[in-house]
């Protein structure tokens, strides 16, 4: 039997779409293994959000490149970089066998035979735009041993950011029918998943023959899920309806990842976010009224073109308005096709030292915040998901709340019970305790250890 590994890189879009690609190769006879230099077949799934994300592939190709020459191991690009280069990447990289884009997952097959017996080298990176799109359902089995698993509900984006590549890698949005999510969603509940995030790169402008809003609503009555979670969301689609949901069902877990990007209207123009800041904070506080304990996460791009430091400012101002739970920022990255790449000279480049500073001037802040809200649950017990063995400490336990924080603890509860927890220490990151009374048991029995072998290697 021939082995393959998987590289995934960037968002959960990959995740996905890596877990579509081992089921395509599961249907070929082909088995994972957790290490390259093993495989008979290497795939990179490849993100090109930003710079440093795509210079990542480059140099992970460097060093399959040397599987290939002592195995004659194949090797595949997929993902957003291979729709992005196209027959660019088998120009720069003499040994890459076959270039594929997130559409043509399921034609891997006739890839691998125009490779393996045709001896060519293949490029497929068609789109499939329209609304016949099938989204592959995933087989809930590869699922068994989990609490938490992700839901694909569209492709996509429809958006027009100025500084972004997701339009150009992913396409047009397509929704996934709804009654397709709910049985996906059924049948991972019966193999003991409690927790499903709906994925998609704009959710929330979800059309599969519901609003998102009722998606979100019939998604959490389904037998068995304890907690619905989805990401991401653009701003300008978080509706009085969804901000119902979030009053009318305990379910839709308490956290909302709403990226900012800047507190600056005059950047937030240039970068084509169709809302004020003002308009944010106000949508942000119904929020918040109809779900007073809700995390609320953001993305932030700092330094981008024309960034003033009064711009910069206003971002350290709204980071300190909102007192975020956690912030994922970055500086801005030119990237190809996007329109603020031809705008960069127009519009002010800013030097690479100012936006390192800005960074590190934020990021210092939003620690801070972190910090001190998390240190609020101290003394105080807080309602965790078991999902399994810590990660730092495999003598503990470790789960999630419904704010999405990691929580480390002392017990036994089995994974997928419902438990508190009792804090009685904080960081920047986790929350730490001693398990307390048990909520809910788990649906079914799951094993300690998960029963899929690792398939990827996710950086
Ligand atoms: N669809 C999601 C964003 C996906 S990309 C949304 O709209 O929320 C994830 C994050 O990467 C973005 O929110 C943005 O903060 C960051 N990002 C995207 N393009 C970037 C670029 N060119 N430079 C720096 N950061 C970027
Ligand atoms: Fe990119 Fe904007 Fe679409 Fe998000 S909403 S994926 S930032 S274009
Ligand atoms: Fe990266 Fe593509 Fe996701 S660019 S962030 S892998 S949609």
């Amino acid at each position: 039997m021939k082995r393959y590994f998987i590289h995934t890189f960037g968002c959960q879009m990959n995740v996905n779409d890596t877990n579509r690609m081992s089921e395509v190769l599961a249907g070929l006879q082909y088995q994972p293994t957790p290490v390259a230099e093993d495989a008979d077949l290497i795939i990179l799934n490849t993100c090109s959000i930003r710079e440093k994300a795509e210079d990542k592939i480059y140099s992970a190709l460097g060093r399959y490149r040397q599987v290939k020459t002592q195995r004659g191991a194949l090797i595949g690009v997929g993902g957003c970089v291979a729709q992005q280069e196209k027959d660019k990447i088998l120009k720069k990289v003499p040994y890459v066998d076959f270039v594929f884009g997130p559409d043509n997952i399921s034609k891997l097959p006739e890839i691998l035979d125009k490779v393996l017996i045709g001896r060519a080298r293949v490029v497929e990176t068609a789109w499939v735009d329209s609304e016949e799109y099938v989204f592959p359902r995933a087989d809930p089995e590869s699922s068994r041993g989990r609490v938490t698993e992700f839901v694909t509900v569209m492709k996509g984006c429809d958006n027009v950011c100025a500084f972004c590549v997701v339009p150009h890698t992913r396409g047009r949005e397509v929704s996934r029918a709804f009654p397709e999510v709910l049985l996906e969603v059924a049948a991972l509940a019966r193999v003991g998943v409690r927790e499903v995030t709906l994925i998609g790169q704009n959710v929330n402008s979800y059309r599969g023959g519901l609003g998102f809003d009722q998606l979100l609503l019939r998604v959490a009555e389904v037998p068995g899920v304890e907690r619905v979670r989805f990401t991401t969301s653009h701003p300008h689609d978080l509706s009085d309806a969804l901000i119902e949901a979030f009053r009318v069902q305990p379910k839709i877990a308490s956290h909302f990842q709403l990226p900012v990007q800047s507190g600056s209207d005059a950047v937030l123009k240039r970068m084509r976010r169709d809302y004020t800041v003002q308009e944010y904070l106000e949508r942000l506080a119904k929020l918040r009224a109809a779900r007073p304990d809700i995390a609320i996460t953001t993305d932030i791009i700092v330094g981008f073109p024309g960034e003033t430091e009064e711009d910069f400012e206003r971002t350290m101002q709204l980071t300190e308005a909102v007192r975020y739970d956690n912030q994922y920022s970055f500086v801005y990255s030119s990237r190809p096709k996007t329109s603020s790449a031809l705008r960069e000279q127009e519009w002010g480049e800013i030097p690479h030292e100012v936006k390192v500073e800005r960074l590190d001037r934020l990021q210092k802040l939003q620690k801070k915040i972190a910090a001190e809200i998390n240190a609020l649950h101290r003394g105080h017990p807080v309602e965790v998901l078991v999902e399994g063995r810590s990660k730092t400490d495999p003598a503990k336990r470790f789960g999630r709340n419904p704010q999405n924080k990691v929580v480390n603890f002392d017990g036994d509860a089995p994974i997928g019970a419902v438990v508190e927890v009792q804090i009685d220490r904080t960081s920047v990151g986790a929350l730490y305790g001693v398990q307390g009374r048990t909520l809910l048991a788990p649906t079914i029995e799951i094993s300690e250890a998960p029963l899929a072998p690792e398939l990827c290697a996710v950086a």
